[in-house]
């Protein structure tokens, strides 16, 4: 059950004025609960909080870190049928993946907690030459300082995980703005680092709107701004200043499925379906485009087409649903419109393809011309399009003819193939023998071209939330 409001968190403190925003149950369209809206003025107060909380935050030891950390594992952990809940409803996550988020919450914050006793530094031999005789150099990292984070609705708990845990393994004191359609997630990991003893400040959540969020991403007093979600990202950068910047923008995730995966086809097929369409296909790795071989192309399209016929769609709350709604009516018509626009350019439709409201059906579709938006845009949704190849090389050019580069999979037996798929695609990474869509939470996450730069994974976050100090010790 959600609670009938929720505070959000002002210098670790939960706030509850009078201004309110309904969030809607994304499958019902009733108001589901409402949230507490912080104003221009709690901006302002958030940001001083935090770097009055910079050096409290350095000196806040490894294993205090990693205490707060454990206490959320164990939290998240008591609370996790009651997170389960809250996402399926904000976000309209079928109740299967919103478990299975609240899952990867906990690992996210177990690695991170792990990670918290493990920034270390090295030790630099500088006598290179007999005038550096006697000098050692020796690196440690800082915590770079205050920091924010804008967050997107597809992911509400763990993407809110992947900069939240990093920040206080790090020690870097930050100010969230979740996304204004799922703000809920973020909210009740606010309320369970209320009960750790951060230093004050170390943390402010505000569900606040874009024009509210300036500060975050001009404020010359963050040191960092981390933004997973839409192109928008390349405008904040631009406005960012003099502060690093992580962005995480999406894409078209492309699979090859090789000429030797014939016997294979079941396994390939469930991985497919799932990666294409698993919460409804808003994924930033979702599988969007399939090549596949020649010799094999005819058997995976029966049977993709077979198997996209028979997932279940309706209310996320039902334990056997696997689609649900988008996030609104208007991610489905702009989607839903790609896919008429693909068809009158010649595309043809193998199932689905058909709209109600935020529900749009799992759609197939071949031959869809490479200039087509279904093509060259990031579907957001549950579609995908599937292409023949003859040769490796034409596979390799048409996973490569996108704007993005996230992660791609490909299917297949041959060593060379998997070897010349991680030298060639220009990607941030390959999977082989699995779909695109495969994310460990410890691992690097992110991509190159429209997809943006910089790599989430708690290691990688870390060390751009901390920054190199180097001591020279000339022995006397
Ligand atoms: C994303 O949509 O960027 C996140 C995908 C994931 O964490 O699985």
């Amino acid at each position: 059950m959600l609670k009938k409001s929720y505070p959000y968190y002002l210098a670790n403190q939960p706030q509850q004025p009078n201004t309110d925003l309904a969030v809607r149950d994304k499958y019902s369209g009733r108001i589901a609960t409402r949230v507490a809206v912080p104003d221009a003025k709690t901006v302002e107060k958030a940001i001083a909080a935090a770097v009055k909380a910079t050096t409290p935050m350095r000196n806040f030891k490894p294993w205090a870190r990693q205490a707060v950390l454990r206490h959320c594992v164990q939290r998240f952990s008591e609370r996790r049928d009651e997170l389960a809940e809250a996402l399926c409803i904000e976000a309209g996550k079928p109740i299967r993946d919103s478990a299975g988020e609240v899952t990867r919450l906990i690992e996210t914050f177990q690695i991170a907690a792990e990670e918290a006793v493990r920034i270390n530094g090295e030790t630099l031999n500088l006598e290179l030459a007999s005038r550096l005789d006697g000098y050692h150099g020796y690196t440690k990292r800082v915590p770079l300082g205050p920091v924010s984070f804008i967050t997107p609705f597809n992911f509400p708990l763990n993407l809110v995980a992947h900069k939240v845990a990093p920040a206080i393994a790090a020690g870097c004191p930050f100010v969230l703005k979740p996304a204004e359609k799922t703000p809920i997630g973020a909210l009740i990991i606010g309320e369970i680092l209320a009960e750790t003893d951060l230093p004050k400040g170390a943390f402010s959540i505000l569900p606040i709107d874009g024009e509210h969020a300036s500060p975050l991403v001009e404020d010359e007093r963050f040191k960092l701004l981390s933004f997973t979600g839409s192109q928008i990202g390349w405008d904040l950068k631009a406005r960012a200043g003099r502060k690093k910047v992580v962005l995480e923008l999406g894409g078209n995730a492309a699979c090859i499925v090789d000429a030797d995966q014939g016997s294979k086809l079941k396994h390939v097929v469930e991985r497919l379906i799932f990666g294409a369409f698993y919460q409804s296909g808003q994924s930033c790795i979702g599988v969007q485009r399939i090549y596949a071989h020649d010799d094999i192309y005819d058997a995976l399209k029966k049977r993709l087409v077979a198997a996209t016929k028979k997932l279940k769609s309706g209310d996320p709350k039902k334990p056997d649903t696997f689609l649900g709604p988008m996030i609104d009516e208007a991610a489905a018509k702009r989607l839903h419109g790609w896919i008429d626009e693909a068809r009158e350019a010649g595309g043809k439709l193998l199932c689905g393809g058909k709209r109600e409201g935020n529900m749009l059906q799992a759609t197939l579709m071949e031959n869809v011309p490479a200039d087509a938006k279904a093509n060259r845009m990031e579907a957001f949704g549950p579609f995908a399009l599937l292409q023949r190849y003859s040769t490796f090389d034409e596979a390799i050019a048409m996973v490569n003819d996108s704007d993005y580069g996230l992660q791609a999979g490909i299917f297949t037996d041959s060593l060379d193939h998997a070897m010349r798929a991680w030298n060639e695609l220009d990607q941030g990474g390959v999977i082989v023998n699995d779909i695109p869509s495969f994310r460990v939470d410890s691992m690097p996450y992110g991509g190159g071209k429209l997809s943006g730069f910089g790599r989430e994974g708690i290691r990688y976050a870390i060390e751009d939330m901390t920054e190199i100090r180097l001591m020279v010790m000339r022995e006397s």
